[in-house]
């Protein structure tokens, strides 16, 4: 298998050795061999290998599973991202994004990693004239695993470059088929030369929650690629009353003090833990933030506090928890006052009523306060493919506080994708519009009060839909399996429906972000449709729907 090397300088890939068996691994320039290596391992760790750049190399390998391989170390690295190459049987390839994302189960413009799995949203920053979304991962297959950060990059939070891993587990799992961990969640503070991450170091033996271990690290990186330097902050079990839930290090500045909140369970009951530092390293515990009395509720993990609109609004993913319409561990909201290092929270909601929302994560530049999380999928709703990737990110969104409420709008950004207008009309008539390649943008304006019915997928047995009327909304999947749930937004009234169908998934925006709705439903055809019927026809100002233009590039 030949390359050449363009550019690059730098290859990475992760490999094991097959079970039983001694691997090799071998990268050849003509006759003269460059890098050769036997791994000694059965669970996959990540290799470096440097190379020269516009060479021809030949890669030979015997024994080895390879799960992903790239080449980097280019100057360019944030303008053109990685470049993968992809091993089908015993041919190798160099794959464009735009080729291996474009099948029904997969996001065109929203954030999905290049294959496999991903979880939380970590590291939200901006530096250097980029945003930077580090995302737990695990590179190898299409379920949760030994945790990474994967990373990617983007000069308008929309187009996304696939860049090298950042962080990876500890060589202590990496060597014991029994244990299990890695770098958790956490997050990012830039300063003048470089970033910080701060995450959690997870280990634990597969199946005994009681050897968990959770201590908080950080590491630095100058150019956000590398990081090193990792210090342990916070060690495990290192407070009274605490339990092996210790995680998800979110840092921020507030008068001239350092502030973590950490996700914990504090003398038995789901707690945000505040602790306080005056240079970063050096850490004290301050006290609860906030603590939910619920008894199956573990944990409150990812917590995310911070200042906005004159409020001060607390973030956090409910683990066992289920909102009034039964929706499975949402993120709440509360938002309140902080006074005296104290919160007091004054109003409190659901972030997200649509099912597959978690583990969110905001960050703030240039004024705007903005949030991503984990399109997640607790009821086992993705579909294992070749290629694929389980889990992708919402639409980043801007926050802000309205009436102690919390509003979400799609950053304007966003809207520069919307391609082809499909349909435009100013009145309620009925709409069937059938739409290839099942990417589009719809958008409602209601001027009265009227029932309606959005029909978004549909085939012999299946069906996705928006139902509604003048003070509600609901999202109804047929593919639902979680009984009970409903994924309902009350509102006042009903002025404006935005939804954004992405393939697999769909975000649903209310009024303006009053109420936001995240839901999976696999569609197995690149084929959607907007059929849409109103009980009151005159009710209807617009409707509009436009093609959304893919962010990957073929
Ligand atoms: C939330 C979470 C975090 C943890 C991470 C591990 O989805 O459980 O609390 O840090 O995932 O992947």
């Amino acid at each position: 298998m030949n390359f050449n090397s363009g550019k690059y300088r730098k290859m990475e890939l992760f490999i094991k050795n097959v079970k039983g068996k001694t691997g090799l691994f071998k990268l050849l320039s003509g006759e003269q061999t460059i890098f050769e290596f036997q791994p000694d391992f059965y669970i996959f760790r990540k290799i470096e290998v440097t190379i020269q750049e516009n060479t021809e190399y030949t890669i030979y390998f015997e024994n080895i599973e390879i799960s992903q391989m790239y080449l980097c170390g280019n100057e360019d690295i944030y303008e053109t991202g990685i470049y993968y190459l992809m091993i089908n049987n015993e041919e190798m390839s160099a794959v464009s994004e735009g080729n291996i994302l474009d099948t029904p189960y997969r996001e065109q413009y929203h954030f999905t990693p290049f294959v496999n799995w991903c979880n939380d949203p970590n590291g939200l920053c901006w530096f250097n004239g980029y945003y930077h979304l580090y995302y737990q991962s695990n590179p190898h297959e299409q379920v949760w695993g030994n945790m990474y950060w994967g990373h990617a990059a983007s000069k308008d939070l929309i187009h996304w470059k696939h860049l090298p891993f950042a962080l990876e587990p500890q060589l202590e799992i990496l060597q014991s088929s029994e244990k299990v961990g890695g770098a958790f969640s956490g997050s990012a503070v830039t300063v003048e030369n470089g970033i910080y991450a701060f995450f959690t170091r997870d280990a634990e033996v597969i199946g005994d929650p009681a050897t968990i271990r959770q201590s908080q690290a950080m590491a630095f990186s100058e150019d956000g690629i590398k990081f090193i330097n990792e210090k342990e902050l916070i060690p495990a079990l290192s407070l009274e009353g605490v339990d092996v839930n210790f995680r998800d290090p979110k840092v921020f500045k507030a008068n001239d003090k350092w502030y973590m909140t950490l996700a914990s369970n504090y003398f038995g009951k789901g707690t945000i833990l505040l602790y306080s530092s005056l240079d970063m390293e050096n850490w004290e515990f301050v006290r609860p933030l906030l603590q939910v009395n619920q008894e199956n509720v573990p944990s409150l993990e990812c917590p995310d506090f911070f200042y906005l609109n004159e409020d001060y609004v607390l973030l956090t993913s409910i683990m066992g928890y289920r909102s009034k319409y039964e929706v499975y561990q949402p993120v709440l909201y509360y938002i309140g006052k902080w006074t005296d290092e104290i919160f007091t929270p004054e109003s409190e909601g659901v972030c997200d009523f649509g099912g597959n929302f978690y583990a969110s994560q905001t960050f703030e530049h240039e004024g705007r306060r903005i949030l991503i999380a984990w399109v997640c999928d607790w009821h086992k709703e993705h579909e294992v493919v070749k290629h694929g990737a389980y889990g992708s990110f919402t639409l980043p969104r801007e926050l802000s506080v309205k009436n102690s409420c919390l509003y979400q709008k799609p950053v304007k950004e966003v809207y520069d994708l919307l391609g082809t207008c499909l349909m435009e009309q100013n009145y309620g008539n009925d709409v069937e519009l059938m739409i290839p390649g099942n990417s589009f943008y719809g958008c409602v304006q209601f001027e009265k009060e009227s029932s309606f019915e959005i029909v978004l997928y549909e085939d012999e047995t299946d069906f996705l839909k928006v139902v509604g009327n003048g003070n509600m909304v609901e999202l109804i999947s047929s593919k639902n399996k979680d009984e009970g749930a409903r994924f309902v937004a009350d509102v006042q009234k009903l002025e404006k429906l935005e939804l954004f169908i992405d393939r697999r998934m769909i975000e649903l925006y209310v009024n303006d972000g009053e109420k936001v709705g995240t839901k999976i439903v696999v569609n197995h055809t690149k084929q959607g449709c907007f059929n849409a019927r109103f009980d009151n026809k005159d009710a209807v100002k617009q409707i509009q729907v436009y093609e959304m233009e893919t962010i990957w590039k073929k």
